[in-house]
């Protein structure tokens, strides 16, 4: 077994190593926006949407078997997980038994790099690893098309995190059966011409978000006029964004994604109550990459749900876009972090798991 298993080649596991297996998977920052769904139960989004993976922050999740055990065990960063996060993965789990065939519970261990619930895509990261370790870990066969599906169900972003590099999540055909909607609502890599992008990471609050982007898309779509419009544009940006990335245009590819974040967050300004994850130092850090822009350098923004930043740059420009974002990050907030991201690999099994 080769030490370094891509998600595109993800077996049953060995004999010997059924029962366990770890996972490693990275977040994902859409540069065309998630958001909105059009069935929470199978997670079908409203749009289609298109990310990198990055190469920080990843999650390493264990998953063990335990046959005897009278429920599932979760411990998240250490911690015994509880409440809404314990019961989504649970959940996730039930789907993986069904799949398999199985009534075993699990022991599920999880350690995240990355801020979670600071609109940094933690659960991008933690259900990608989990959707890997615990199919392996259950010995369900799955390809990497099956694997997104199947993160998909815990959380619509990770379907994208199976992926390395840039990938685009499909919406699946509208108006279709739930069977043939949940096939066609996938993630797959997305031809990239020459382009050396970076991520620069802007962290102004890394505090759980005040409102799920769950409840959040909800309201979105059932009360804010933007939205329908947005989702409308949505669809030219992805279309544009594809032909940018092919081409290898940077500046083009960063305008694509600059006005889709924003977009997004107008949808949510216009709900009725108003969702605003964009705070003070959020637009702080808007107006520097402003001045970068001005001063000759392409940067542009965008962001999740939270007040973070992630401002896309050309690799051999990301030190000094990094140390002005700092300086600005600095002066708005005493405990920011700014920090540099590349395009990062998709989800992989870890050698020797189960032994
Ligand atoms: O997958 P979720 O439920 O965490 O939603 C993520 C939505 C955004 O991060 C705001 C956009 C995206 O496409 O990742």
């Amino acid at each position: 077994m080769r030490a370094d298993r891509p998600a595109t080649l993800v077996h049953a596991p060995e004999p010997g190593t059924t029962g366990r297996a770890t996972a490693v998977a990275h977040p994902n920052i859409a540069l065309i926006k998630y958001w909105g769904k059009r069935d929470e139960h199978l997670v079908l989004p409203r749009v289609d949407s298109l990310s990198m993976t990055l190469d920080v922050f990843p999650t390493t999740t264990r998953v063990r078997l335990a046959p005897e055990a009278p429920h599932d065990t979760v411990t998240l960063d250490g911690r015994p997980a509880e409440g809404e996060a314990l019961r989504r993965v649970v959940a996730f789990l039930d789907l993986v038994r069904e799949r398999a065939g199985s009534a075993a519970r699990a022991v599920v261990d999880s350690e995240n790099t990355v801020p979670t619930g600071a609109g940094l895509a933690s659960s991008a990261s933690g259900f990608a690893a989990l959707a890997l370790a615990a199919s392996a870990g259950y010995g369900l066969d799955l390809d990497a098309t099956a694997l997104s599906r199947l993160a998909r169900r815990g959380s619509g972003s990770a379907s994208r995190s199976v992926f390395g590099g840039f990938a685009v999540w499909h919406a699946g055909p509208d108006r279709a059966a739930a069977a043939e909607a949940d096939r066609g609502s996938h993630a797959e890599p997305v031809p990239v011409g020459d382009l050396d992008p970076a991520l620069v990471v802007a962290v102004v609050d890394a505090g759980p978000k005040t409102v799920s982007s769950r409840t959040a898309m909800r309201r979105t779509v059932d009360t804010s006029p933007l939205y329908e419009p947005w989702a409308v544009s949505s669809a030219d940006d992805l279309t544009e964004m594809r032909a940018a990335l092919l081409a290898g245009d940077l500046e083009a590819v960063g305008e694509i994604a600059e006005r889709n974040a924003l977009g997004m967050h107008a949808t949510m300004l216009a709900a009725r109550p108003a969702v605003r994850y964009l705070s003070p130092a959020t637009l702080t850090v808007l107006d520097t990459v402003l001045g970068l822009r001005r001063d000759g350098v392409p940067a542009y923004a965008t962001m999740d749900a939270g007040p973070n930043v992630k401002v896309l740059c050309r690799r051999a420009d990301a030190d000094r876009v990094a140390e002005t974002v700092r300086e600005a990050v600095r002066e708005a907030v005493p405990d920011g972090a700014v920090l540099v991201a590349g395009p990062g690999p998709g989800a992989r099994l870890l050698p020797g798991a189960g032994r």
